[in-house]
This record gives structure tokens, C-alpha cells and sequence, in this order.
């Protein structure tokens, strides 16, 4: 696990971008696994500008993300779908056709799931997924449990994941019950990790993370097994290290 501090969040935001900008530059078609969530905000405004100055040629890339709502219109200004295309899709002009998240309209949760495993396996596998870190370890909506998830599948939100997502919704009761996540076998299926951090609030499950026990009980511990994993973190996040 290579673990790289970075002095500030637009600093980790570049190093970030900086690493999926090479492997843009070194496999034109690879396919990227990435995240929504405050913490890439950075990142995918430093790739807009990064294609914008023709460091970047993002047309052949496949993307899968991790996770998305059940039952909400894609449309919805807070589905994962929109996010992305607020912040990625649009502005790099990807086709739609290239751009994946599980399918949160079909009534048959675990058949979207199922078709999600295969659309990623059909692409050739993950090259690299981006992962975020939830205050309780979780990495997607795989939350601390007692055993780690395989592949993707259907989660019924926890009280405090509502809770934490209602910000973005008019009240509560309108943030979605259930999601499609990838599982954490999925995510370590990918051949390579780009974890990143922000914030003095993320510091304790940072350190949890990248030096504690691998447990299902901070899903985000079990990355000290993969292989290749890149952690760019602000001083911040860094800062119980
Ligand atoms: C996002 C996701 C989540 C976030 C995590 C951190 O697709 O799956 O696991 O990465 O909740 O969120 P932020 O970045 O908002 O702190």
C-alpha cells in the first residue's frame, strides 16, 4: 500500500487525478470504477481541466460506479447518475453508452445487481477503482457487518446513513431505503485501488483503515490485502497517522 500526504485537498485532488490521467495516457480503453461523494469532487474538476488543455483523451474509457439509489428516478437531481454527469460525464462529454451504474429502476434488485457483475466482467475487469471512506469505515454502502460482502447486491440503508445523506434530499423520509453497491469482493477485484481522504473528521478511520485489524467491522481495513493500492490523503486526514 503506498500512502501519499498530500499538503491540502486541492493537492490531493491533483495527485489524484494525476494518477488516473496516467493510466488514461498508458490504456485509452481502461475501465475506471469510481465514486460520487464529496471527497472526488476535486479530483474529476482537475480531469475536466486536464482534458480541456488536451492532457487527457477520456473518449475510449468504460466507467462502472460503485453504488447507486434503488427506486429513484435516474433523473433525480440526487441520484449517483446525476452526480456523475454534474460533475464528470457532461463536462468530458463521455458517451452515455460508456458510463455505468447499477440499475436502480429495475424492480428485480438482485437481477440489476447480477447484470452489473457481468457488464464488469464483460468490460475485462476494474483497472482502477476510486473509493471515498465513510466515518465508520464503510467503502460504498458496504457497511461495518460481520462478514465482509462478496459482489454486488442490495443494501437497506442504516438509520445514520439516511441520516447523513438527507442533507442532499428535502427531508428524510425522501432519501432512498436501499441501494445497489458494489461488494467488497467486487472492489477487490479491481486491479488496482485509488482510496483518498479529506479531513480531520476522516483522521480516526484513516488510521483504523491502513494500520488497524482487517475486520468487516471497518470494511475499508480489508485494502491492506490488496495489492496495489494507492491512499492519497490530505494533511488532515493524514494527521493521526
Ligand atoms: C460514494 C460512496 C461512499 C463515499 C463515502 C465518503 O459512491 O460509495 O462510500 O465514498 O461515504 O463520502 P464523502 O466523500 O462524501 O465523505
Amino acid at each position: 500500500m503506498k500512502v501519499v500526504i498530500a499538503q491540502s485537498y486541492a493537492e490531493m485532488s491533483r495527485i489524484a487525478a494525476d494518477v488516473i490521467v496516467r493510466l488514461v495516457n498508458e490504456k485509452p480503453d481502461c475501465v475506471l470504477g469510481l465514486a460520487t461523494g464529496s471527497t472526488p469532487l476535486g479530483m474529476y474538476a482537475e480531469l475536466v481541466r486536464a482534458q480541456a488543455r488536451a492532457a487527457l483523451d477520456f473518449s475510449c474509457v468504460t466507467t462502472f460506479n460503485l453504488d447507486e439509489y434503488r427506486n429513484i428516478p435516474t433523473d433525480h437531481e440526487q441520484s449517483y447518475r446525476r452526480y456523475m454527469e454534474r460533475n464528470l460525464f457532461e463536462p468530458l462529454g463521455l458517451d452515455p453508452a460508456r458510463t455505468n451504474l447499477p440499475d436502480c429502476t429495475n424492480p428485480d434488485g438482485e437481477a440489476a445487481c447480477a447484470a452489473y457483475e457481468r457488464a464488469i466482467a464483460q468490460a475485462g475487469g476494474i483497472d482502477l477503482q476510486v473509493l471515498g471512506i465513510g466515518h465508520n469505515g464503510h467503502i460504498g454502502f458496504n457497511e461495518p457487518a460481520s462478514e465482509f460482502t462478496d459482489r454486488t447486491h442490495v443494501v437497506t440503508l442504516s438509520p445514520s446513513t439516511i441520516c447523513a445523506n438527507s442533507r442532499l434530499f428535502a427531508s428524510p423520509d425522501d432519501v432512498p431505503r436501499q441501494a445497489c453497491t458494489m461488494g467488497i469482493g467486487t472492489i477487490m477485484g479491481a486491479r488496482r485501488i485509488l482510496l483518498l481522504a479529506s479531513g480531520v473528521d476522516k483522521a480516526a478511520i484513516v488510521v483504523k483503515a491502513l494500520r488497524g485489524p482487517v475486520m468487516p467491522q471497518v470494511p475499508a481495513s480489508v485494502l491492506q490485502y490488496h495489492r496495489d493500492v494507492v491512499v492519497v490523503l490530505d494533511e488532515e486526514a493524514a494527521s493521526c497517522l
